[in-house]
């Protein structure tokens, strides 16, 4: 089904947001759940950049890659120093505040200037072409989505 952009991008945050949870809990295959996370942040954000983003203002869109890059830069140290080391928790936590920041405003500041912007026929043009982007970068890393 047909779905803007702003509302795949708010449903993509949130499916994050629940695989943060668990890898906080610490359940589960801890090394493969990071690997997940590593991918659908990467093609989330990726997919923004090239789809989303060039439709912002040039200081939000700008402000926004750079966010992207520190939340990338802090995911290859947690990948890096691997779940099991000590250090791991207090960093994943760091990485998770580091990114919820970004998320809100995204959803506060962002989104709405995208819709502002963009009209909705515009808007669901948007989130097909997010979804391709993003969708292929899963697949090229291995992840299957439904
Ligand atoms: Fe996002
Ligand atoms: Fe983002």
């Amino acid at each position: 089904m047909a779905s803007d952009a702003v509302t795949l991008i708010m449903n993509d945050h949130r499916v994050m947001e629940q695989l943060f949870d668990r890898l906080r809990a610490g359940a589960g295959d801890r090394q493969l759940l990071l690997d997940e996370i590593a991918a659908r942040l990467t093609a989330h954000s990726h997919a923004e950049e090239l789809q989303v983003y060039p439709s912002l203002p040039a200081g939000e869109a700008h402000h926004g890659a750079d966010e992207h890059h520190e939340a990338e830069r802090m995911l290859h140290d947690l990948q890096r120093m691997g779940p099991d080391d000590e250090g791991f928790p207090d960093r994943l936590d760091e990485f998770i505040a580091t990114v919820g920041r970004h998320v809100e405003e995204e959803e506060t500041t962002f989104l709405p200037s995208l819709r502002d912007a963009v009209d909705l026929a515009g808007l669901i043009e948007m989130g097909a072409a997010f979804e391709q982007v993003r969708l292929q970068e899963l697949a090229v890393a291995g992840i299957s989505v439904s």
